[in-house]
Order: C-alpha cells, then sequence, then structure tokens
C-alpha cells in the first residue's frame, strides 16, 4: 500500500536511504572486506576476467553506464556497456574470460534476457544484478547479486536504480579486492564511504520542497535538457528519461562536452537546462570545465538549474536556481545527484495533471522484445 503517499512513486523515492542501506547489509565486513558469497563465480575464475560487458535497458542501462566508471578505475578492467536490444544483433565478440553482467529490476526484460542467452551460448560467465528473487534473468545467469530494493510500484524505477548503483560499486569493488589492484586503499575508503551513502540520500530528501516549487513553475515548459560529465553524464540521461516517461516532455541529455559539437544551438532565452556539477574536490578538472559550461549557456539565455555540492561557492554566480546535495566521492556521487532529478520529475508530471505511477503506453515488466 501507498502508506500515506500520493503515489507509490512518492513512497518508492522515500524509501531510498533503507533500500541503499539494505543493498549494502551484510556485504562489508567489520575489516571493510566485502563478502558476496552469492557470487558463486569462482575467485580465480574472476581474477582471469579480461573484459566486462554490462547489458541492461532503460534506467538499469544508466546503472551500467555509470558502473563503466567504477570498473574501469577500480579493476582497470575493461568495461563496455551495451543497450540489451543492441547488443544481440551485432554479433558481440565474447569468450570464457567475458564477465557479462545483466541489470534488470524485474528479471523478466526480454532483451536483456536473450542477450544474456546469447552471452552464455558464446561460453562468457553471466552475472545478474536483480531485484526480483527466483526471475528469470538470475535463474539463468551463473551467479546473482540481488538488490533489496522491496518490491517497485511504480512503473518508473526509482529505488530500484539506486540499489543497482550500489549492487555494481560492490561489483567493481569486489573484482578489485578478488584481484587486488594497486587501488585497495581507495577501496576500503570507498566501501566506508558507501556505509554513509544512505544517511546522505535521507538529508537530499529533506531538502526537496524547493526542487517541488521549481518544478511546478516549469509545467507549462516544452523542453528541458541536462548536461553532466563523467558520471554526471549518464545522471543527465536518467534525469532526461525520467522526465519523458513520467511528464511525457521533450528532455535530452547531453556530455557537457558534447555542447560545442551541436546541442548548444538549442539553447534559447529561458530554456531550462539542468546540470550536475561534480565535485570541486578530487577530480577538479572537471570542476572546473562544467563551470565554464554553465557559463557558455547562460550567456546564450538559458536558465540554469544548477546541482552542486554543499560548500561548492564557484557557481553560486551562474545558477538560476540552486539544487544542494552533500559532498560525496565523485564516482559514487550519482547516488545522491539522481534523487532530486526524481522528485523533479515526479512533481512536474504531477503538476501537469499525468497519472506518475501508470505513464501512458508504459509497462512495468518488458516482456517482449
Ligand atoms: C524507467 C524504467 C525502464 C526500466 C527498463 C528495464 O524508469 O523503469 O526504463 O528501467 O524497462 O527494466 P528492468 O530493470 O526490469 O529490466
Amino acid at each position: 500500500e501507498k502508506d500515506g503517499y500520493a503515489s507509490f512513486m512518492l513512497k518508492e523515492i522515500a524509501e531510498q536511504p533503507k533500500a541503499v542501506a539494505d543493498t549494502l547489509l551484510g556485504r562489508i565486513d567489520g575489516s571493510g572486506s566485502l563478502t558476496l558469497d552469492e557470487v558463486r563465480i569462482p575467485a580465480n575464475v574472476l581474477r582471469e576476467v579480461d573484459k566486462v560487458v554490462i547489458v541492461a535497458c532503460g534506467t538499469a542501462f544508466h546503472a551500467g553506464l555509470i558502473a563503466k566508471y567504477a570498473i574501469e578505475h577500480w579493476t582497470r578492467i575493461p568495461c563496455e556497456v551495451e543497450l540489451a536490444s543492441e547488443f544481440r544483433y551485432r554479433d558481440p565478440i565474447l569468450d570464457q574470460q567475458t564477465l557479462v553482467v545483466a541489470i534488470s529490476q524485474s528479471g523478466e526484460t526480454m532483451d536483456t534476457l536473450m542477450a544474456l542467452r546469447h552471452a552464455r551460448e558464446q561460453g562468457a560467465k553471466v552475472l545478474a544484478i536483480c531485484n526480483t528473487n527466483g526471475s528469470t534473468i538470475p535463474r539463468e545467469s551463473d551467479a546473482v547479486l540481488y538488490t533489496h530494493a522491496g518490491p517497485e510500484v511504480a512503473v518508473a524505477s526509482t529505488k530500484a536504480f539506486l540499489t543497482q548503483l550500489v549492487a555494481c560499486y560492490l561489483v567493481a569493488l569486489y573484482l578489485g579486492q578478488v584481484r587486488g589492484t594497486k587501488w585497495a586503499d581507495e577501496i576500503r575508503a570507498v566501501v566506508r564511504d558507501l556505509s554513509s551513502v544512505s544517511g546522505a540520500v535521507d538529508r537530499v530528501l529533506r531538502t526537496m520542497e524547493p526542487v517541488r516549487e521549481l518544478a511546478r513553475s516549469l509545467a507549462a515548459e516544452d523542453t528541458v535538457l541536462f548536461l553532466g560529465r563523467h558520471v554526471g553524464y549518464p545522471v543527465a540521461l536518467e534525469g532526461a528519461l525520467k522526465l519523458k516517461e513520467l511528464a511525457y516532455m521533450h528532455a535530452e541529455g547531453f556530455a557537457a562536452g558534447e555542447l560545442k559539437h551541436g546541442p548548444i544551438a538549442l539553447i534559447e532565452d529561458d530554456l531550462p537546462v539542468v546540470v550536475v556539477v561534480p565535485s570541486p574536490r578530487g577530480r577538479s578538472v572537471l570542476h572546473d570545465k562544467i563551470v565554464s559550461n554553465i557559463q557558455e549557456i547562460r550567456a546564450r539565455g538559458a536558465r540554469t538549474i544548477v546541482i552542486a555540492e554543499e560548500g561548492d561557492e564557484t557557481v553560486v554566480p551562474y545558477a538560476d536556481h540552486l539544487i544542494r546535495i552533500p559532498a560525496t566521492p565523485t564516482l559514487l556521487q550519482p547516488l545522491v545527484a539522481t534523487v532530486p532529478l526524481q522528485v523533479f520529475a515526479c512533481e512536474l508530471a504531477t503538476a501537469r495533471g499525468n497519472e506518475v505511477d501508470q505513464p501512458r503506453n508504459l509497462a512495468k515488466s518488458v516482456t517482449v522484445e
């Protein structure tokens, strides 16, 4: 039941701190090591893996795009991410040393299932990241890491996405741990940071009133653009997808570095553009680049909606609207940066009179190709 919330979507957004904590539960021991006993692929097989291929659809695909940054950074194993619907039809190169990760909330998405069947036929090992116990995708995989989001009823994926991210980070860190990388210290630090992420998500949720207000004020717009860099780029894609499916608006996500290669021509007076700003600590080059992107679009009339870390003052002069998120290590930032975009889409859709739990033309589980 909705527990007093106006929609399942709102309820599921609110459940995210718990979903994140539950997905970590029992998987990190006191010394900060990962114990993923469910991943029954032997350590020696994981040590031989020379390529990771992630297959998924929609929101789960966006989780995969973020996972690529973490996997390649922490393990130095090349990682490809592909839409499951494209994967099988292009004769992908796979062998026994390929680890295929299939991400699916429902565990029943036909495109993802077909992709994993194809991968196993080629001899690849398949690890499923799934939210539904005993569903088809985990049953047909070599191993499964369950996300513990609990049942997701609203068609638009929210809490499942955050837990998919957590599971992806766990897989990346686990691969690093099993293979022993030079990032061991960083891995220990990230494991600690992951443990505090649930609290950070909770803090974001407590500050969403201005985001709701902003969303309502944009109900009559036709288009909203989303920009990000690095892991902020898939977050931008996810923000745009949520707005399309719920508010039925034209929404697009771009890599901010691509602006000058075309999309900047779309910028006109008052066009709302959401920009996801990476932490100014850590990789500061990224941060500086995106600040100049914000300046560029603002100079061309865009109405800038800036999502930036608490304490980041450099963005203040260029933000028409500023949404603050807690400081988080760069690779983990999507866990907090996505939340305002979910709230934004949900509120905007409601303001337009749309039914958020059951958007038109969509089904929760897509069991046809
Ligand atoms: C978007 C959404 C869809 C699903 C996609 C994959 O909010 O819910 O894009 O993410 O259909 O579904 P699963 O994860 O069940 O394979």
